[in-house]
């Protein structure tokens, strides 16, 4: 049986915020959210999250997590002293521990997997993961043998200057045999530099116990400062961009791109230079998206072409170009083989297959058919001030340049507008409608001042 307790009530001071540590978002998630994560595939029975600094905080952004305990540590007195906090609800558990600290957001799943393999393998009383690091500057030190056998985690700030060479370090993810910390947790003094109760000296108390070195180090990087968390960004979104480019994907400059780990692409995709891809969004087969796009939430269909545009909550059918300088959000659905171009912004509305809007228009709550064509300039007044209305039109009706469609109105199929129009009142199908003063031409006249004499 394995229960998972991760270490999240610091503060986490070096960030300079009044967030709580584990709370800021790394790639769309708290960083706390990711090492709960990297558990998941252990199917841990015991889920607790030790919280102390903003706990109220930490409990409501963690919410839709089920089956989390919550275990408060209300002085924040040191890793040791928080994991003494389990003892009364771990009390008579008869299995490992898993205890990562909550600021170590990049773990694979699979380390954890092995380490835990390893631990089980050996019967040890503990098994830490280690990493060796170019730049070990401010992590614990791990001392072992040949056998990887621990002698000694000593603090960075511990160490002799000599000990501070050695570059093995402490990645802050243990696995415990509980029964054996559970004996040797209450024994803890804070005897060093911080006065501290240290999780690592339980760990020197305890035999036997392993060591093992993670292949790549990145995965243990503690995020402590927000330069670490900004290099833990360009961490993750390596790993999404290296597996999209194994998977048949072509990003033309992954350095300028960035791409969150819940989006879908297919094969043959194109992502060009400052293009943005966000959340729940599937992108289908032979897209070309970018150069300059952001896409969050949105499903574009096969064959589809987005350049330098904003789509948002929305879907665009197969063989569609948008762009550039398209803005589609809150619930848009563009049919097959549409066309829709330069400053057209469209909310709320659906618009059917080989359907134009190409220039410069706003369609807000609107339904269009099939084969429309909307002229450069048409705009649905669709708020009246206090409510959003409906604008219909059919198959085939086009729009003169410049109509305002003052809705709630209803324009049939294969309509004309003419072009300068404000359309107030429905019309039928099959039909022209002009609604603008006629023009009146006055020969020979001319301002007062320049009259002929
Ligand atoms: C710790 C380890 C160090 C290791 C490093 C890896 C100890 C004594 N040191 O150092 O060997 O190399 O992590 O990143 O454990 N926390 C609490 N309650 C507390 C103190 C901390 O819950 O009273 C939580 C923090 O919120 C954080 C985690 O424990 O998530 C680690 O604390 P932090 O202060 O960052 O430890 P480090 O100094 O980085
Ligand atoms: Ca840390």
């Amino acid at each position: 049986m394995i229960a998972v307790a991760i270490l999240a009530a610091g503060k986490g001071t070096r960030m300079k915020s009044n967030l709580p540590k584990v709370l800021h978002q790394l790639g769309g998630k708290s960083l706390v959210e990711r090492v709960l994560t990297s558990t998941q595939n252990l199917s841990p029975s015991r889920q607790i999250v030790i919280v102390g600094y903003c706990a109220d905080q930490v409990r409501a952004e963690m919410q839709s997590w089920p089956n989390l305990e919550f275990v408060e540590q209300t002085e924040q007195l040191g890793t040791g002293h928080a994991v003494q906090q389990v003892l009364p609800v771990l009390q008579g558990f008869d299995g490992d521990l898993l205890v990562l600290n909550g600021d170590v957001p990049l773990l694979r799943p699979e380390t954890l997997e092995k380490m835990l393999a390893t631990h089980q393998k050996h019967h040890n009383a503990a098994t830490i993961l280690t990493a060796q690091l170019p730049h070990p500057k401010g992590y614990g030190r791990v001392f072992c043998d040949a056998q990887m056998h621990l002698q000694e985690i000593i603090e960075d700030r511990d160490c002799t200057p000599a000990q501070r060479q050695n570059q093995r370090i402490n990645a802050g993810v243990y696995c415990f045999r509980w029964s054996a910390l559970a004996e040797v947790l209450p024994d803890l003094k804070a005897e060093n530099d911080q006065k501290e109760y240290y999780l690592t000296d339980a760990v020197n108390y305890l035999d036997p116990v392993m060591v093992l070195d993670v292949e790549d180090y990145q995965e243990i990087l503690g995020i402590n400062d927000r330069k670490q968390l900004a290099t833990a960004y360009t961490i993750l979104q390596d790993r999404i961009k290296d597996a999209w480019l194994a998977a048949g994907v072509t990003i033309v400059d992954p350095d300028s791109i960035t791409i969150d780990e819940t989006v879908e692409l297919g094969t043959d995709v194109i992502i060009e230079p400052q293009t943005h891809l966000r959340g729940d969004t599937k992108i289908d087969t032979g897209c070309r998206i970018g150069p300059g796009s952001l896409i969050e939430n949105s499903r574009i269909c096969a064959n589809v072409q987005v350049l330098y545009s904003v789509i948002s909550d929305s879907r665009v059918g197969d063989n569609s170009r948008i762009g550039p300088y398209t803005h589609l959000r809150g619930n848009v659905h563009i049919g097959e083989k549409c066309r829709v171009g330069n400053f057209v912004e469209m909310k709320k509305t659906i618009i059917g297959d080989r359907t134009n809007v190409a220039h410069l228009s706003y369609l807000g709550d609107a339904t269009l058919g099939t084969q429309v064509n909307i002229g450069a300039g048409t705009i649905t007044a669709n708020y009246d001030g206090v409510n959003k209305h409906p604008t219909q039109i059919g198959d085939r009706t086009k729009t003169g340049a410049n109509s305002v469609l003052v809705a709630p109105i209803r324009l049939g199929t294969d309509v004309t507008v003419a072009a300068g129009s404000t359309i107030t009142k429905d019309v039928g199908d099959d039909a022209l409608v002009v609604a603008r003063q006629r023009q009146s031409i006055l020969p020979g006249w001319r301002p007062i001042s320049s009259k002929k004499t």
